[in-house]
Formats: C-alpha cells, sequence, structure tokens
C-alpha cells in the first residue's frame, strides 16, 4: 500500500507541489503518491486529524492555512518566529515547519552566493519576506526590508531583530538601498503574470557585484532579472525556491534528498 503525501490549501489547483513531489517518488522508487486537497480555514484541524488517523506521510500546507496551523501543530521555534506552518510531520504527534526560507537560502548557497555577513535587501513584507528574513537573518545576514507600507516593514523587522540583524523602511530610498546591498530579493508581486512590467528596482539601480533574487516565477524571467542582467548583476530566478522548499519537506518526511533535478523538470513541465 502506497503512503499518502499532499498538499492542502485553498484555491489548489494550480499547485505544482503533486507534479514535484511524485516525480520524486517515481525516481526514488518509493511506494509514495502526493495529492492536493482543497482545505478551508476552519477545515484545517479535522483535516490534519484525520490526514494523521489515516497514516500520511506527511502534508504541505499553502494560502490561506499557513498561519492557522499554528494554533493546532507543534510549530518548531523557526515556524513560530516567521508565524506560519508550510511542512506538517506526523510521525511523533503533529510536527509544523517552515521551509520556505530554507528554499531560498538554498537557492542562494547553489549559486555560490554567500549569506553570512553579506547585507541582503528584501523588497516586501508578505509571507514570503517573513519566511525569508527570519532564515537569513538567523543564517547571519544583515537584513533591510523594505516594502510598499512602511509600517509593515518596521514591524516584520522589529519581529526578526529577535534572531538576528534587521532594519525595516519603506520604498522612497529603494536607489540607495541597492547601492549598498550584496543581495536584493523581489518578495512583491511587482513583475508577475499578467503585470510582467511591473519592477521593484531597474539596472541603472543596480551594479554588477549585485545578486538579484526574484522569488516570482511566473514568468521564469521577470522584467527585474532581465534588468539585473542589463547591469551585469547576478540574477537567479524564483523556481528553485519552490523546488527546494518541496526537497527540504521531502527530507524532514523521509530522511532521504530526493533527485533536485527530476523535479526541477516536473515543475517546469507544468509552468
Ligand atoms: P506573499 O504572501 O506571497 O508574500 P503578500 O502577503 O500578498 O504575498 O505580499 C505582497 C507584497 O507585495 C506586500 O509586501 C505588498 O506591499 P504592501 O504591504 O504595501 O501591500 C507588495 N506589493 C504588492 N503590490 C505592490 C506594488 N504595486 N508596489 C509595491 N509593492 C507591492
Amino acid at each position: 500500500m502506497r503512503t499518502v503525501f499532499g498538499v492542502f490549501g485553498d484555491p489548489i489547483a494550480h499547485s505544482k507541489s503533486p507534479d514535484m513531489h511524485n516525480a520524486a517518488f517515481r525516481e526514488l522508487k518509493m511506494e509514495c503518491i502526493y495529492h492536493a486537497f482543497r482545505v478551508s480555514p476552519e477545515k484545517l484541524g479535522d483535516a490534519l486529524l484525520g490526514a494523521k488517523a489515516m497514516g500520511f506521510g506527511g502534508v504541505n500546507l499553502t494560502v490561506p492555512l499557513k498561519q492557522e496551523a499554528l494554533k493546532i501543530v507543534e510549530p518548531d521555534p523557526l515556524s513560530r518566529g516567521i508565524g506560519a506552518v508550510n511542512t506538517v510531520d506526523f510521525r511523533d504527534g503533529m510536527k509544523g515547519y517552515n521551509t520556505d526560507g530554507l528554499g531560498a537560502r538554498r537557492t542562494l548557497e547553489e549559486k555560490d552566493v554567500p549569506i553570512r555577513g553579506s547585507k541582503v535587501l528584501i523588497a516586501g513584507a508578505g509571507g514570503a519576506s517573513r519566511a525569508i528574513a527570519f532564515q537569513l537573518a538567523k543564517d547571519g545576514a544583515d537584513i533591510t526590508i523594505a516594502n510598499r507600507t512602511g509600517k509593515k516593514a518596521i514591524d516584520l523587522a522589529s519581529d526578526v531583530s529577535a534572531v538576528g540583524s534587521a532594519k525595516g523602511c519603506g520604498l522612497e530610498k529603494m536607489k540607495e538601498l541597492i547601492a549598498g546591498s550584496d543581495i536584493l530579493i523581489n518578495c512583491t508581486t511587482l513583475g508577475m503574470h499578467p503585470h510582467t512590467e511591473g519592477t521593484i528596482a531597474t539596472a541603472e539601480d543596480m551594479h554588477p557585484g549585485l545578486t538579484v533574487f526574484d522569488i516570482v516565477y511566473n514568468p521564469l524571467e521577470t522584467r527585474l532579472l532581465k534588468e539585473a542582467k542589463k547591469a551585469g548583476a547576478k540574477a537567479v530566478s524564483g523556481e528553485m525556491m519552490l523546488i527546494y522548499q518541496g526537497a527540504e519537506a521531502f527530507k524532514i518526511w523521509t530522511g532521504v534528498e530526493p533527485p533536485i533535478d527530476v523535479m526541477k523538470k516536473a515543475v517546469l513541465e507544468g509552468l
């Protein structure tokens, strides 16, 4: 009998996680299957208890369930700090983790971008920004969060200060901030389909030593990444964060490092 894994969310029809995890299970000849389930926040507690009772191997959580899950599972210190859980392990009770920031860290590491001691400018202060800011601050980066609504960036930076160095501000001084940064990470929705002309910065604001990482992966090459290339900066696209956050969840559940190339192929085919 195959072990069932899944992703819960709403909407969930366009999730790339089933393709990605099933490709890895097939490649490793593991008797497992991964499915997407539409679950509303009110039903999350029942759904998790049901999944545990039915012997699920583990689940991922996505919008709008990640925050709600904190009240239901036992979150580890990182996911508690972030305030969101994206991975649940049922083996010993119901443990919650957040692998989104780890996905971002691995994406940068694989591109040989140093994190410890680097000056990282994160644009945006939503859920993705929270996860990445906590993880990279914990890893010793010096974080600045800039957001359209400045107060949200200041509040987030104050939370992140519990684990590392962080400050928050509005978007007014982006040019200066980018000039003083080693890494720029776009966690806003600017540039995402169908508004593909949007960008948080243009080539004139960038310098060749800069790494520009856009977590938007629809389209794969955003306007921001085109601007980065024009400036001679290193451009890092967002699909690898999606893949690595999945790979980290896979490792939590199975103890096995999944085949990244196989997962990547499955995600790119689905995009
Ligand atoms: P996620 O959970 O994926 O991080 P989110 O919580 O919806 O997404 O956050 C979206 C981010 O994009 C926010 O930081 C938002 O800024 P505000 O907090 O001021 O709303 C940012 N954003 C969205 N549209 C933007 C725009 N046109 N210009 C600048 N920032 C924008």
